[in-house]
Order: C-alpha cells, then sequence, then structure tokens
C-alpha cells in the first residue's frame, strides 16, 4: 500500500512461534520483550514492532460489542501494555481474523461484520500493526474481507501496518497490492528444516510482486525455537533476508542464547533485508540442490546468497555477470557472516556446509588492480 508505510519490510516480535496459545503469552512476556529489544540491541539494529497474536481476548464480546481483553493474560488490559511498548520507542501490533472467530478452536471472537468497531478499538488502545487471520470466514470472498478491514483502519486515521494472513490460498499477491502492506503466502512456518525449506522454495518465485510498502511474508521467523541447527538457522536468516521477508522474531528472547542473538542481530543481514530499493532476491540457479540468489541493492551491489539444500557439502560457484554486475574490472566480495571482504576480477565460490548458506554483498570495486580471476571464499565453518 502506497501510505508511506512498511517501506522496508517491517521487524519485529510475534509470540506465536514460542507460545501458541500457552499461558506464558502473557504482559509479562510481552513487557519483557519490548525490554529486551532495547537491552541487547535488537532495538538499534531496527526491531520495532512487538505484536501479539492469537488467545489474547475472552471468547466473548462485552455489552456494548466491543473486544475484552483476557483478564489472566493481561490483567491491566491491552492499552497498558501498548502505552509500556511506546514507552520503550517501539511500536505496538494486534491479531484478529477476517472470520467470525480466530483459528484457535472456537474460542475467540473475530472480526467479520465488526471491522469498523474492532478497528477503532485497536486505533484508541494504540495499536500500530495488525495482523489479521483467515480462520472462520464464513465463505466470505477474501479479498472483500481483507478490503473491508482495511477501509476500517483507514477510517480511524490512525497509521496502522496491516498484515494480510491469508496463507497464500487466494493468491493475494495477485490482489493485495492496494489492500495491505504484506501477505502470506504459504501455510504456517514450524520450527523445522522441511518446514522452512518448503516455504522458502514457495515464497521465492514470488519475487516480481516484492516493493516498498508490499512485502512477501513467508511466515515469521523460528530461529532460536530450538529445532533447527544454528547452521539451518542462519540459512533461514539469510533467505529470509534476501527474499526481503518481514523480520519478525519468533523466539522468547527471555531465553535466547548467544548464537540466537547474533543470527538475529547480524546487521549487515538485516542491511540486506532493509535495503530501501525493496527488491525481494531473485533465482539465478539452483542445480543439484545449490542455490544462488541476487538481490539488487540500493547502491548498486548485490546481495547474493549461496544456499545448500543438501546433506552434504558443496561448492557453489557464481560470476559478478550472472549476478547481474557485470562491466567491472574487479569486485569486492564482503561475507556477511564472516565479516571479511576479498577481491575478485570474476568468479567466487565457496565449500557450503550441509544445509548452509554463504551470504555476501558483491560490489564493483574501483580499484585498478589484478585481482585473481577467481577466489574460493574457503570452507566456511559450520
Ligand atoms: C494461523 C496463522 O497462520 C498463525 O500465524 C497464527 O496466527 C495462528 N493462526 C493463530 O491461531
Amino acid at each position: 500500500v502506497d501510505d508511506g508505510l512498511a517501506l522496508t519490510p517491517p521487524m519485529g516480535f510475534n509470540n506465536w512461534n514460542s507460545t501458541h496459545c500457552r499461558a506464558e503469552f502473557d504482559e509479562t512476556m510481552v513487557k519483557g520483550i519490548a525490554d529486551l529489544f532495547v537491552e541487547k540491541g535488537l532495538k538499534a539494529a531496527g526491531y520495532q514492532y512487538v505484536n501479539l497474536d492469537d488467545c489474547w481476548a475472552l471468547p466473548d464480546r462485552d455489552a456494548d460489542g466491543k473486544l475484552v481483553p483476557d483478564p489472566v493474560r493481561f490483567p491491566n488490559g491491552i492499552k497498558a501494555v501498548a502505552d509500556y511498548v511506546h514507552s520503550k520507542g517501539l511500536k505496538f501490533g494486534i491479531y484478529t481474523s477476517a472470520g467470525t472467530h480466530t483459528c484457535d478452536g472456537l474460542g475467540f471472537p473475530g472480526a467479520l461484520g465488526h471491522e469498523y468497531s474492532d478497528a477503532q478499538q485497536f486505533a484508541d488502545w494504540g495499536v500500530d500493526y495488525l495482523k489479521y487471520d483467515n480462520c472462520n470466514n464464513q465463505g466470505v470472498d477474501a479479498k472483500k474481507r481483507y478490503t473491508d478491514m482495511r477501509d476500517a483502519l483507514r477510517a480511524t486515521g490512525r497509521p496502522i501496518v496491516y498484515s494480510i494472513c491469508e496463507w497464500g490460498v487466494n493468491r493475494p499477491w495477485e490482489w493485495a497490492s492496494d489492500v495491505g502492506h504484506l501477505w502470506r503466502t504459504t501455510f504456517d512456518i514450524n520450527d523445522s528444516w522441511g518446514s522452512m525449506l518448503s516455504i522458502a522454495k514457495q515464497n521465492l518465485p514470488l519475487d516480481a510482486y516484492a516493493k516498498p510498502g508490499n512485502w512477501n511474508d513467508p511466515d515469521m521467523l523460528e530461529v532460536g525455537n530450538g529445532g533447527m541447527t544454528d547452521t539451518e538457522y542462519r540459512s533461514h536468516f539469510s533467505l529470509w533476508s534476501i527474499m526481503a521477508a518481514p523480520l519478525i522474531i519468533g523466539a522468547d528472547l527471555r531465553t535466547a542464547d548467544r548464537a540466537t542473538l547474533d543470527i538475529l542481530g547480524n546487521r549487515e543481514v538485516i542491511a540486506v533485508d532493509q535495503d530501501p530499493l525493496g527488491k525481494q532476491g531473485k533465482v539465478i540457479s539452483s542445480e543439484g540442490g545449490r542455490w544462488v540468489i541476487a538481490k539488487p541493492m540500493a547502491d548498486g551491489s548485490r546481495a547474493i546468497a549461496l544456499f545448500n539444500e543438501t546433506d552434504r557439502p558443496q561448492r557453489i560457484a557464481t560470476t559478478a555477470k550472472a549476478a547481474g554486475l557485470p562491466g567491472a574490472r574487479a569486485y569486492t566480495v564482503r561475507d556477511l557472516w564472516q565479516h571479511t571482504s576479498r577481491n575478485v576480477a570474476d568468479t567466487f565460490s565457496a565449500t557450503v556446509p550441509a544445509h548452509g548458506t554463504v551470504l555476501v554483498r558483491l560490489a564493483a570495486d574501483a580499484a585498478w588492480a589484478s585481482y585473481p580471476p577467481a577466489v574460493e571464499l574457503g570452507q566456511v565453518a559450520s
């Protein structure tokens, strides 16, 4: 949507991937995450939204038809939590469904037929981001349901990032550029290599639809939730960044280890995701599980992912020309996980560990030097 919001992919946190509806999803958790965004440097690295998912409300609306926060999870209400998040210089997000109920059982109210009053209630609470799910939609046309809520959000006058959580079923990339700032392209991710890989493969071909204000959303991050190795989590974060995906942390940061914080906080990788040109990376080649994906960057450089889908180390090579950067005499290859740079005249390659990704930034180098025609970035530690 061309309203100046989400000019780069939204970055933040959402509780769903770590808690689902379990009791630890509560005010203490949400405030704790906001605190950690500041304390661990994640806010400074660009993470901004602290978002609630399903199960924050009571099953029944009040006598005025208003949504009622669960008094056990949120004893001080939602506005108090939003105020706390705002007091940290962060933004606050909430969730509901474009249906009669949300997705968890039939327990919680959805906004179908209540779009204007619910949107106004969210705006009154200080909501900056709405994730709008697709459950219990009564078969009403998706474009209509999502457009109705867009109009209701607009009517509040408050700038609210609008996340269409329609799972790609009605190909929202074809009709939602005017409706929402981001749209899910797949069903839910889970914390496994197979799920992450299959979602990446579904989202990669949609590169033409991403632009400032409109992002493909391959679902929230699983980094740090324990079901993948750190090598796999680096691939997950590299792929989401080169796909210009929303970077919504899904781990409970209160128990996150150093490796998790290092992955999520890698500013050189985040800069790939957040590049103002707003292009999603494109697959250049994908032979035998050896992927090369290139993303044009605002400064003319290319971010390039050498991604090894297979179960054994693979040598993956590409050239400046293949990445769309022909014509210079020399290039600098910056490894965004190792934080080292090399110069090369043309071809570069890496031995990428099983399930690993070497993520680089390739820039034309002004130097008039005789660099080696090809460089091997080397065996990357797994
Ligand atoms: C389905 C969505 O795709 C998930 O991200 C999550 O919001 C759940 N619903 C909540 O019930």
